[in-house]
């Protein structure tokens, strides 16, 4: 078992994904998250990916029932009894700044003077979390990518007043998860969100104008650049919500009237089709 203690919080699509991996490289991992049945779905995830994992050989039975043994039983609603002995707590809740802004200052309560505090956000400012802290220097942005456990890299947001050490902290710490990083600058959207979120309102664009269908513009899209998958899997995958969020901030931020979200995908947040996890977005899972 590794000596430090991860805290993750928010149990969603991302959370999911960086409680496994945590846990796989032996860290000591608690869960908080809302009481809203995510802890369940996200641990019947992980099983699954774990027993696969076992089945393929990949791991052994005995390290496989060791990851779920750790797993299990370390989830909890309460933030102060996940996060209080805390080395590092990464939050991958809703991408709402106001709900943000509170986990955070909770969490500045909450923990010991040396924990490093990281955001999985796709797209706010670092800087201004960091900001709601008396420990702005210990507060980064760790943008995972999704699926965590099968992307080898991740983005790290230094914040204007995040310190050196704790830039090199991240780093190891996300070395020991397997992730290579690329630290990047404060800035809305950061590289990976301001890139990829371009591309997808582009896509939902040309379906808006009738350019092709949703399978067609996948399809030429992959055969094309050989893409491993297209614009809509992708937005199904990721989340049209999480997407429009992105798209939002990014334009209330810079004014920039490419990243105004396409009206499709508004429309589709506000009719709660936002993708693969609630079964309907371009694509219908049943
Ligand atoms: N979905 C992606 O592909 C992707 C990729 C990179 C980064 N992100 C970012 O990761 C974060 C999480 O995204 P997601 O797709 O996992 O979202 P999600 O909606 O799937 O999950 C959010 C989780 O947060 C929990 N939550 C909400 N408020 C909480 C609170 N106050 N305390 C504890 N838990 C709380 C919810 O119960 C849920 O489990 C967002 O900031 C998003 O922008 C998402």
């Amino acid at each position: 078992m590794n000596k430090k203690k991860v805290c993750v919080v928010g149990m969603g699509v991302m959370g999911t994904g960086i409680v496994q991996v945590c846990v796989q490289a032996g860290y000591d991992t608690s869960v908080v998250t809302k009481d809203d049945g995510s802890l369940e779905r996200g641990l019947g995830i992980i099983r699954k990916d774990i027993s696969r994992l076992a089945k393929k050989g990949r791991i052994t039975q005995e390290d496989a029932d060791k990851i779920l043994d750790a797993v299990s039983g370390n989830g909890t609603s309460n933030l102060k009894e996940g996060a209080k002995d805390a080395d590092i707590v990464i939050e991958a809740v809703y991408e709402d700044m106001d709900v943000k802004r509170e986990v955070f200052k909770e969490l500045d309560r909450i923990c010991p003077e040396h924990t490093i505090f990281g955001s999985n956000t796709s797209t706010f400012p670092i800087t201004t979390l960091g900001a709601v802290t008396k420990r702005p220097d210990k507060v980064i942005g760790m943008h995972f990518m999704n699926p965590v456990p099968l992307m080898p890299g991740v983005e790290v947001i230094k914040s204007l007043l995040t310190s050196e050490e704790t830039v090199k902290a991240a780093q190891e710490f996300l070395k020991s998860l397997g992730k290579e990083t690329v630290v990047v600058n404060d800035y809305p959207g950061f590289v990976t969100s301001r890139m990829m979120c371009l591309i997808l309102n582009e896509a939902v664009k040309m379906l808006e104008r009738g350019l092709a269908t949703v399978e067609d513009i996948d399809k030429i899209l992959k055969l094309s650049f050989n893409w491993p998958q297209g614009p809509f899997q992708l937005l199904d995958l990721i989340g049209i919500d999480i997407v429009v969020a992105v798209l939002n901030t990014i334009y209330n931020e810079t004014g920039w009237e490419r990243f105004k979200p396409a009206v499709r995908m508004t429309q589709m947040v506000e009719a709660g089709w936002t993708g693969r996890k609630v079964g309907k977005g371009f694509y219908d899972y049943p």
